[in-house]
């Protein structure tokens, strides 16, 4: 297990804190209206599903999601979730090994996922992503935007300039955890090689990267 997969194994059930923040709420609400908007029909490929929190609200409007993380333990969480009996098939499977996970789907989702990927492996995920999935599959990204005083501070860049953050855990344990900010360019630059139209969605908290594979 990486340093990263133990802090969300250990961090589970603690994990939708997050979705709790007062400031974030009407960007959240108007979130769980769009992805179910943007998937309506479609079958979906999500990786890193966590909780399964975008795959309760997705699988509303969805023909079927299979959703993956690499962790049983945020998986056990996501399988209580109510979702439409039939239509969602939680799995534990690497991000970076797509392939085989998801016969017929003709869309994904990763949420709060980019940020966690180290810059030099970006490439390797979305090529594999891309290589699971059919062309002009539907593709979303959500992700967070850096917001002074609401963000946990980053801590350090590294040589590759990945930003970190120090998270503790209500057992009082730091981690430090591999959280990157994109701009806009980046999130460009990095989808060009795979997407035939690629669409940046911003709101104060967060981003939602909307594309069509080559
Ligand atoms: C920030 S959480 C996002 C969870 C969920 N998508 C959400 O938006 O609420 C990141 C998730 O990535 C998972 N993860 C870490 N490494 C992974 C990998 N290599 N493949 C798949 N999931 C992974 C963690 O277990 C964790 O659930």
């Amino acid at each position: 297990m990486t340093p990263h997969e133990d802090y969300y194994a250990k961090r589970a059930r603690e994990y939708e804190g997050i979705y709790d923040k007062a400031e974030r709420q009407e960007e959240l609400a108007w979130l769980r209206g769009r992805l179910p908007a943007l998937f309506a029909g479609r079958r979906v490929l999500e990786v890193a599903c966590g909780t399964g929190y975008w795959t309760q609200f997705i699988a509303r409007t969805a023909a079927h999601v299979t959703a993956c993380d690499i962790n049983e333990a945020v998986l056990e969480i996501a399988r209580e979730k109510p979702v439409p009996p039939g239509r969602v098939r939680f799995a534990r499977a690497d991000a970076f090994s797509p392939g085989g996970l998801c016969e017929g789907c003709d869309a994904a989702f990763a949420g709060f996922w980019w940020s966690h990927v180290r810059k030099s492996d970006l490439a390797r995920w979305l090529s594999g992503m891309a290589a699971a999935l059919p062309s002009g599959a539907l593709v979303a990204m959500l992700d967070n935007r850096f917001v002074a005083g609401s963000s946990t501070p980053v801590s350090r860049r590294d040589a590759e300039g990945n930003t970190y953050q120090l998270r503790q855990l209500k057992s009082g344990e730091t981690h430090e955890v591999l959280k990157n900010f994109p701009s806009a360019s980046d999130l460009a630059d990095a989808v060009r090689p795979f997407a035939a139209e690629a669409h940046l969605e911003e709101t104060q908290y967060y981003w939602l990267l909307v594309f069509r594979l080559k």
